[in-house]
């Protein structure tokens, strides 16, 4: 049997058709390597049919594509939301408030305001948070030899830096980080789209409180610099900075934390590009961006066509809901060689991972030195490291990854003799 798409009007086989890409268990039981090759190969631009009730949409699986519809701001908007849940359901709340579900003019001046607040100055000083805190948690857990390196290092280190970004207090990042795990993924299979509803709105609770002590009682910090800034001469409201802060909160922690998890369980596996790793065949940047290309944790991205938009042999029409692939466009094979080796020394490696254009990642510099500086302290600590256990993996149709990590470190004694200088 096979279906037809809504205007490019090619065949579709059904082991196409049947792959439900809302339904976040089809990550866990389909090959979906197979599938985006299929993808790429014959239907670059693919209309996924209404599911559940909920309308269809356009997947964009070449990395060309992808690229050139991130770019387009003008004929198509983030403001209808930029995750397949809200771009769903038919708009975000905090269209035009938050960075990244706002666009046009208020995008560009928003986004100025934050860049402002992530200064050199508040960067360099979480960047060295983030050097002290990956080699003591790493140390640490290479001492102790076998543990789950999801939930005693990898959970830690990406919330303890936007934490410290942001000025959120060291008492309060294990309730936050209870919070950010059930508000975009699940680590169960069953958890009712409620509870995520209620995590998401007692994480913005949990801002409003903080953005008022800040009000009351300035610290040097992102919140309070965001208390002080004006755009056109009118300040932030609170409801602004509480959405900001609420994305950056989730965009910094989940993503990050993914990598690192995925970054391990690979080089676990690799042990060709350990080595190269250890020896310092590679460098730790290039082993860094490869890392990320190889995790791609945020696997898509969406936008809604103001216009109609002709791309991929195709047209989306003004209206409709199109999905960006990184997932997809990382492993193109027109673009990458070999998108399927991992290779800690490829260069060029132009990966999509934290997106393209006016809405490209804004904590991407944050996020390479969090994973370039979790690859130098386990290079550093140890010898290898094995799994002692089956990883679980997490349930999502927006990000990929492990919520568990069981392994076994072999230690680097000399390595280890350094940690506390
Ligand atoms: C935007 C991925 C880490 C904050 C994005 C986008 C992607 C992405 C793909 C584009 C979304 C779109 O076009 O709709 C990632 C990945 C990360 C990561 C893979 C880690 C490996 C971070 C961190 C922060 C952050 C650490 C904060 C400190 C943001 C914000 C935006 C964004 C605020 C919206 C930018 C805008 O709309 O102008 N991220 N991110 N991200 N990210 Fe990240």
């Amino acid at each position: 049997m096979s279906v037809q798409t809504a205007t490019s009007r090619t065949e579709v086989p059904e082991e196409i058709s049947a792959v439900n890409l809302v339904d976040t268990k089809t990550y866990l039981e389909h090959d979906m390597d197979a599938y985006w090759r299929r993808l790429r190969a014959d239907h670059p631009l693919y209309w996924h049919p209404p599911v559940d009730g909920k309308p269809g949409f356009w997947v964009v699986s070449r990395y060309a594509d992808v690229m050139a519809l991130y770019r387009d701001n003008q004929r198509l908007t983030s403001e209808k939301g930029n995750v397949l849940v809200t771009l769903l359901a038919g708009g975000d709340s905090a269209a035009g408030q938050m960075l990244a579900v706002t666009d046009g003019r208020r995008h560009k001046d928003l986004r100025n305001v934050m860049l402002k607040a992530f200064s050199p100055r508040a960067l360099s000083k979480v960047a060295a948070l983030v050097r002290v805190n990956a080699r003591r948690m790493i140390a640490d857990a290479v001492r102790r030899g076998e543990g789950d390196f999801a939930a005693e290092v990898a959970s830690v280190i990406p919330l303890t830096t936007v934490g410290g970004l942001l000025g959120v207090p060291v008492k309060d990042h294990a309730y936050l980080l209870g919070l950010t795990k059930s508000s975009l993924s699940s680590d169960e299979a069953d958890q009712a789209p409620e509870e995520a509803f209620l995590a998401r709105n007692e994480i913005l609770l949990y801002f409003s409180d903080l953005v008022a002590e800040r009000r009351a009682d300035p610290q040097d910090d992102v919140i309070t610099t965001l208390t002080r800034s004006e755009i056109n001469g009118v300040p932030l409201t609170d409801q602004d900075i509480v959405f900001n802060c609420y994305s950056l909160i989730l965009g910094g922690d989940e993503t990050s934390r993914l990598t690192m998890i995925d970054s391990l369980y690979t080089l676990s596996r690799e042990p060709e590009q350990w080595k190269r790793l250890k020896e310092g065949s590679v460098t730790l940047e290039s082993a860094t961006e490869e890392t990320l290309r190889w995790a791609t944790p945020a696997m898509n991205f969406g936008r809604t066509a103001l216009v109609d938009v002709e791309i991929a042999g195709g047209t989306i029409k003004a209206g409709d809901v199109v999905t960006l692939w990184n997932t997809s466009a990382n492993r193109d094979e027109s673009v990458f060689d070999h998108p399927y080796v991992l290779d800690l020394g490829r260069t060029p490696n132009k990966h999509i991972t934290f997106g393209y254009g006016p809405h490209f990642c804004l904590g991407a510099y944050l996020a390479r030195v969090e994973v370039k500086e979790m690859l130098d302290a386990l290079r550093t600590f140890t010898r290898g490291v094995e799994l002692t256990g089956e990883p679980r993996r997490i349930h999502s149709n927006l990000m990929t990854g492990m919520s568990t990590l069981p392994v076994r470190f072999l230690p680097d004694e000399a390595g280890l003799a350094t940690a506390d200088s």
